[in-house]
């Protein structure tokens, strides 16, 4: 009598993918990410970052550099930052920062944001900083990685390997480490009361049940899939997070699926990509901020009379999309800040079983790699 071990099989934990496998570990993920950071709901420890008041009164840029799915949660970062800490942040893909002899000097912080810490370009672009005085922070999941090295601070996202080429739980760790950082930036700078500070800490403990939440639902999702894996393109469309998520959404998709989509940014439709909406084109609106509601309204209402099949996310509670658009997706209320990491939950899902659907090889999508070491 032979036991046969099927190490990948065993390795997946019984999940048929790593993909998904990876999305379901998002809640614990991110519980690891923020432990031992939040002390009293009112004070951040980030051990590797040593930035000190005094050193970021000498700062008045910042600059957000990665690849991928890394730059989208930069995207996010950027829009954080400058709210909570008031500093001016650009985002930028390491590829075209590295070569475009960027502004960054000894008054620059450069974050850059890396899963691996191994994607040649964003190691050149960290070496480009520095050589031109800039301090590097580095948000990366592997301990030892040459990011990690590299950089003066290091910030680790703590969500376990990811084995996926797409990356997912990555994506919301960093989302985290970057909500961490702003915290910390805005205290230092004293750009935020208490009382927020109090609040997002809150708030952030209670996202790992939230992301469990969707994720105990995913069957409408799976549902959804099941009807639409035909579609030849898919829109994403979003206005502030919402936009920097629908960018996320919409990697996801064409990375897997092999389904052409784009994310835009919902104000920019009128401006080219209305034209390309016909009877039945597959629409994913996002629209969770409050203060851009009624101008997402507008924009879904402008798809829908071209005849656009449209799928609405909103804020659970916000029943005004009901009977306006052919399906909505509610997503648990939260601080505005923080709803991209619950927003790109279902967005995940819808991308990996449309992938599963087309019978794709969901964990090696042709072409890609899992982490690009070289040029
Ligand atoms: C590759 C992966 C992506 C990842 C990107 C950046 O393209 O397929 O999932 O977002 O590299 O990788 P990094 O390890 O630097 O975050």
């Amino acid at each position: 009598f032979e036991v046969k071990w099927d190490v990948e099989a065993a390795e997946k934990g019984g999940y048929e993918h790593f993909m998904i496998k990876e999305i379901h570990e998002q809640p614990s993920a991110i519980k690891d990410t923020l432990r031992g950071r939040i002390i009293d709901d009112s004070e951040i420890v980030l051990d590797d970052v040593k930035i000190t008041k005094e050193d970021l009164e000498k700062i008045d840029k910042i600059f957000i550099v990665a690849c991928g799915t890394a730059y989208h949660a930069g995207v996010v970062g950027k829009y954080v930052i400058e709210n909570l800490a008031r500093i001016p942040v650009e985002v930028d893909v390491a590829s075209e920062f590295r070569y475009r002899n960027p502004l960054v000097n000894e008054r620059t912080l450069t974050i850059v944001i890396s899963q691996s810490g191994e994607t040649a370009d964003t190691i050149a672009a960290l070496k480009e900083a520095k050589k031109k005085g800039s301090r590097v922070i580095a948000i990366t999941n592997v301990v030892g990685s040459s990011v990690s090295r590299e950089a003066d601070d290091v910030l680790y996202t703590w969500a376990g390997p990811e084995i996926a080429v797409a990356s997912t739980k990555a994506y919301t760790t960093q989302l985290i480490a970057l909500y961490l950082v702003a915290m910390d930036l805005a205290i230092k700078r004293g750009t935020i009361t208490k009382t927020k500070v109090m609040e997002l800490c809150t708030e952030l403990k209670k996202l790992p049940e939230k992301v469990q939440y969707l994720l105990d639902n995913k069957d409408v999702i799976q549902k959804f899939a099941s009807e639409h894996y035909n579609a030849k393109d898919v829109f994403y469309i979003g206005r502030g997070l919402d936009y920097a998520v629908a960018m996320e959404g919409s990697l996801k998709l064409k990375e897997i699926s092999y389904i052409h989509s784009e994310a835009y940014p919902a104000g920019e439709l009128k401006h080219g990509t209305l034209a390309l909406v016909e009877e039945g084109t597959l629409v994913i609106a996002l629209a969770t901020q409050d203060d851009l509601f009624e101008k997402m309204l507008s924009n879904i209402k402008e798809v829908k009379a071209r005849g656009g099949f449209l799928v609405a996310f909103a804020k659970q509670g916000n029943l005004q999309l009901e009977g306006v658009v052919d399906k909505v997706i509610y997503i648990p209320e939260t601080l505005k800040e923080l709803t991209p990491v619950l927003t790109v939950v279902p967005l995940q899902l819808l991308a990996y079983y449309m992938a599963v659907e087309k019978g794709c090889d969901v964990d090696k999508p042709r072409n890609l790699a899992k982490s690009v070491t070289v040029e």
